[in-house]
This record gives structure tokens, sequence and C-alpha cells, in this order.
């Protein structure tokens, strides 16, 4: 089982990339592998310019830290993305990884190739964590929008997620009572879901 997170804040162990963390540790005592990428560490990543390559053969063109990507995502049972909101989405540095998907949307959409050949069946989970600086959650509306459709090109299903409020100073989400422990919980649910899919 190999868990997968994604973290877009530029600001390390801050509030939404120490969400992840706590939500990895939970499914790592699940008894997950995992592995965490910063997107804001792919300083070369150029976003989608729409050239159409992959419209024709599924697959990107584009020679970037996107290519290592590519194997993570697929190779993952679940993904667990987590962003702060800016402007009523999540940051660029992971819309621009996200956009770099457009190429599975070719291939499931437009070339009609499975993403999983091998494995047609295959159960696949996410997570969403994000944090904001308004009270009121409705600012995670879009945002989950874009997270969802991007688990719907890479086949994963949309399994929870956890949004917390009012945070804007790193440490300000673990003031938050029973936080760490809810996606802690979170991690191992969503191992154990895809154990029990799997049996
Ligand atoms: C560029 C930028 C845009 C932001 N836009 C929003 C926004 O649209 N809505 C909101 O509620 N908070 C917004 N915020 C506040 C962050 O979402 C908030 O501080 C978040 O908890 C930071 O997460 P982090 O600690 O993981 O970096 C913005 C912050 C920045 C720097």
């Amino acid at each position: 089982m190999y868990v997968l997170g994604l973290s877009g804040s530029p600001r390390r162990h801050a509030n939404s990339e120490s969400l992840l963390d706590e939500v990895l540790l939970g499914a790592a005592a699940a008894g997950a592998e995992t592995e965490k990428l910063i997107a804001s560490r792919f300083r070369k990543l150029l976003p989608c310019v729409n050239c159409g390559h992959c419209l024709k053969t599924g697959r990107c063109i584009v020679d970037d830290e996107m290519q290592e990507v590519y194997p993570k995502l697929e190779a993952a049972d679940a993904l667990v993305v987590a962003s702060p909101i800016y402007f009523m989405n999540v940051s660029a540095f992971l819309k621009i990884l996200i956009d770099r998907c457009q190429c599975y949307w070719s291939r499931k959409y437009v070339l009609k190739e499975p993403l999983f050949p091998d494995d047609p069946g295959r159960i696949r989970k996410g997570l969403f964590l994000a944090t904001s600086g308004h009270d009121k959650p409705v600012v995670f509306k879009g945002a989950r929008m874009t997270v969802k459709s991007m688990f719907d090109v890479l086949e994963v299903e949309y399994f929870d997620e956890y949004f917390a409020v009012s945070i804007e100073n790193p440490g300000d989400v673990w003031k938050m009572p029973g936080a760490a422990e809810t996606v802690h919980a979170l991690g191992g649910r969503l191992v154990r879901a895809l154990q029990e899919g799997r049996q």
C-alpha cells in the first residue's frame, strides 16, 4: 500500500503541510508506505501549454520534473492532496502540477485508453486537506472541484476531506481542538478502506 502526499504550500511545515504529515503518520501506522512531494520544490516545473501532444499519445512530452512525478501518481494506491487556499483555489505550485495531469484526461476521454490496463478494477482513494484564512467554509468550494477533477482523471475516488478555517500563522491549525487526532485517524481510515476494498 503506497500513499502519496502532495503538499501545495510554499511555506514549509506550516499548516496544510502539517495536516498532511499527520495523515501520512496515520496511514503509516495502519501499515502503508508513505511519501511526500513538495510542489514548491519543483522550481523548473512548467505549466501546461496545451501543445496537443497528449491528445495523440496520452503522454506529456514536456521533459521536466513532472516526468518523475507521473510514475508516482500512477503507482499510488492513495493520494493525499494538501493546500492552502489561494484566491479560492489551491496554490499555484499545486495547480501547475494538476494542470500537467491533462495527459491523463486525454488518455481517458479522447483516446479512451484505460489508465491501468493490467488492473482494470483497481481501487484508488484520495483525500483533500486545506486551510484558509477566511472563516467561512465556502472558500473551499473551488479548490474542492479542482482536486475532484484531478482525482477523476487519475481514477482516484474522492474518499474524504478535512478543511480548517481562520488559519493564518504556522501552527494555527494545531490550536483547533482535536485537529491532530482527526486527521491522524483519517489516514488510518483511508488505508483500512483500501485494504477492505482489496479483500
Ligand atoms: C497568495 C495568497 C492568497 C490567499 N487567498 C486566500 C483566499 O482566497 N481565501 C482564504 O480564505 N485565504 C486565503 N489566503 C490565506 C491562506 O489560505 C491561509 O493563510 C492558509 O491557512 C495558509 O496555509 P499554510 O499555512 O499551509 O501555508 C491566501 C494567502 C496567500 C498568501
